[in-house]
């Protein structure tokens, strides 16, 4: 019994003997394998909203950065009184406008009713300017004198 034992150690012994010699040294690092599938298209966003006053304070800090207004600064604020949604790559908010529900006149609905110039008019002066009559009358003030007189903050508390 004893023996057999022994014998069975020596075997595994030479074995393992074996298995050492027969390592070889590390291969070469394989070739780069191929690129992956692209990945899934991720989560919808959450349903968007009216900007934040974070977004808002950070659109007027730069209307009243106090350095001289540029050409450049000048158009972007044309386009933001156009479009500001587009213009600022907000999440296109649904439904109308809640102000847009005082008035009956102006018949738009949906992203139309959160443009600047659809309710105070291209020339600022709302239902004192050319949007006093016609299609887009809403009868909402115009914005022309607030441009002139009004803090930030004042602004602030309009939005
Ligand atoms: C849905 C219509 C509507 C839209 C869109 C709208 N406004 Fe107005 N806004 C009003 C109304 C109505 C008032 C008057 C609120 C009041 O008197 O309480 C007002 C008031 C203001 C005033 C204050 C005017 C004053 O003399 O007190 C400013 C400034 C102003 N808006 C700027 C803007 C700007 C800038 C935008 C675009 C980012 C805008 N508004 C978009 C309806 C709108």
């Amino acid at each position: 019994m004893i023996k057999r034992l022994m014998g069975m150690m020596a075997l595994v012994v030479a074995v393992g003997l074996i298995a050492a010699a027969c390592t070889g040294g590390e291969g070469a690092t394989g070739a780069k394998g191929e690129k992956g599938d692209p990945g899934e298209r991720g989560a919808q966003g959450l349903p968007g909203g009216s900007p934040s006053d974070s977004e808002l304070s950070a659109l007027i800090d730069q209307a009243l950065a106090g350095t001289p207004a540029t050409a450049e600064s000048i158009a972007k604020g044309g386009r933001l009184y156009d479009k500001w949604v587009k213009e600022a790559g907000v999440t296109q908010p649904g439904g109308d406008q809640t102000l847009w529900a005082l008035q009956t006149s102006n018949v738009r609905t949906g992203v139309d009713t959160y443009r600047c110039k659809e309710c105070h008019g291209w020339d600022y002066k709302g239902i004192g300017g050319a949007y006093s009559k016609g299609s887009h009358k809403t009868g909402f003030p115009g914005v022309i004198k607030a441009s002139a007189t009004m803090s930030k903050d004042e602004l602030m508390g309009v939005m």
